[in-house]
């Protein structure tokens, strides 16, 4: 693997992204990881490579792929590149063969790819992921970035303004006084509410959590328990677009059937699973279905991941040094440490993500 093409396309990334950065220089020095394989499943942006490059630095074998997701492609610029300074990359999961030190995944899809076995833990990046590696029978250490409150600076801030910018370059972008129904008011629907609060849009939230609905009236919107189908049928004909966020597959198809839904409320998928359900074709939802933002050519803006990103990495310390043994949640020294560092850097007000 060539590093020198990577460095060379990562330093014309426009973007501020200082945790990964002083990662690098630490493990350029120290060489943490050297010989270890670790096999890379997140979604393959611009982004990821700025995520690969302190994994080479510390000396690591990576064999990088794509999640595996309807709709989602990677970015060819970056495979092309990776393929050209020699990077092992393989998009196709069931392709991927071989014994692994370490699995850096997102949503899960390591443990069942049928050829691969992973010999010294895994680190999980997503929500959509975390009940599958909770219950995985391993002793293993299994980390999950979502079980932290690192992960809100991600989900809360970083996917509610990628959302809220994507819903305007794509679909509208005057949002000003229209009608949204956001299923999920967790982490990322939160986010997207603050958002599309701050371009004057009219949020209905529809959850299942009692006291989550009571923090949504509290922040001045509307709210439905999920179990009141017939009122959230309402809501959604009467609204300009729906935004799924639950992590739940399948949700709306179990709720309603299409014909229920009337053809011009847009509907947008969220989560990083299918949230519609097959009974929804494809084209009947923005985005073929894929979480809106893939869409944007910056998913995520990337100070709001470059702290995720730099802590999804370094659970390889922690596993390396003994881990947890079974699944856990983030090192706590990765936690609110890292979330007070960047709060200090951009001094954003992160009291919101205490819930
Ligand atoms: N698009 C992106 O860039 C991006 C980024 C981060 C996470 N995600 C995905 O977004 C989804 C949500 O993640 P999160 O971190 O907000 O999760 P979370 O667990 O913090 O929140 C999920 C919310 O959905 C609610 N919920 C669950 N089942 C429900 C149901 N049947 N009906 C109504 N409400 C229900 C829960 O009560 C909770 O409030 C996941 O799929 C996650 O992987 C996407």
């Amino acid at each position: 693997m060539d590093i020198n093409k990577l460095q060379r396309f990562n330093s014309t990334y426009d973007g501020d992204y200082p945790f990964l950065k002083e990662l690098g220089a630490t493990w350029a020095a120290t060489r943490p990881l050297e010989g270890l394989r670790i096999l890379h499943n997140i979604p393959l942006t611009r982004e990821t490579m700025l995520k690969l490059e302190p994994l080479y630095l510390a000396g690591a074998d990576v064999t990088v792929t794509h999640l595996d997701l309807p709709g989602l492609k990677p970015k060819q610029e970056c495979v092309e590149l990776l393929c050209d300074a020699g990077a092992d990359v393989e998009i196709d999961h069931s392709r991927i063969r071989g014994e692994y030190d370490i699995g850096l995944d997102c949503c899960a899809q390591i443990p069942s790819m049928d050829n691969v076995t992973v010999r010294r833990g895994y680190v999980e990046l997503t929500q959509s992921g975390t009940p599958v590696y909770s219950q995985l029978d391993t002793s293993l250490p299994v980390y999950s970035l979502d079980v932290s409150k690192l992960k809100c600076l991600e989900g809360m801030f970083g996917t509610g303004e990628a959302c809220v910018r994507a819903v305007k370059q794509f679909i509208e972008p005057a949002l000003n006084g229209r009608k949204f129904i956001v299923f999920g008011y967790g982490k990322v629907g939160r986010g997207i509410t603050r958002y599309l609060s701050h371009e004057g849009a009219e949020i209905t939230v529809v959850d299942a959590n009692e006291t989550y609905l009571d923090h949504a009236v509290a922040a001045g919107h509307a709210a439905i328990k999920n179990t009141d189908t017939r009122s959230v049928l309402d809501a959604i004909n009467a609204s300009f677009a729906v935004i799924t966020a639950t992590g739940h597959p399948g949700l709306i198809g179990e709720m309603f059937s299409p014909s229920d839904i009337r053809n011009d409320v847009h509907l947008i998928n969220m989560g990083a699973d299918d949230e519609y359900g097959d009974a929804f074709p494809a084209t009947r939802v923005v985005a073929n279905k894929a979480p809106l933002n893939f869409m944007l050519d910056a998913p995520t803006i990337m100070f709001f991941i470059d702290p995720i990103f730099m802590a999804h990495n370094r659970c390889c310390e922690h596993i390396l040094n003994g881990g947890a043994s079974g699944f856990s949640a983030l090192p706590a020294a990765l936690d609110m440490p890292v979330v007070e560092a960047w709060s200090r850097r951009y001094a954003i007000d992160i009291s919101d993500i205490f819930y």
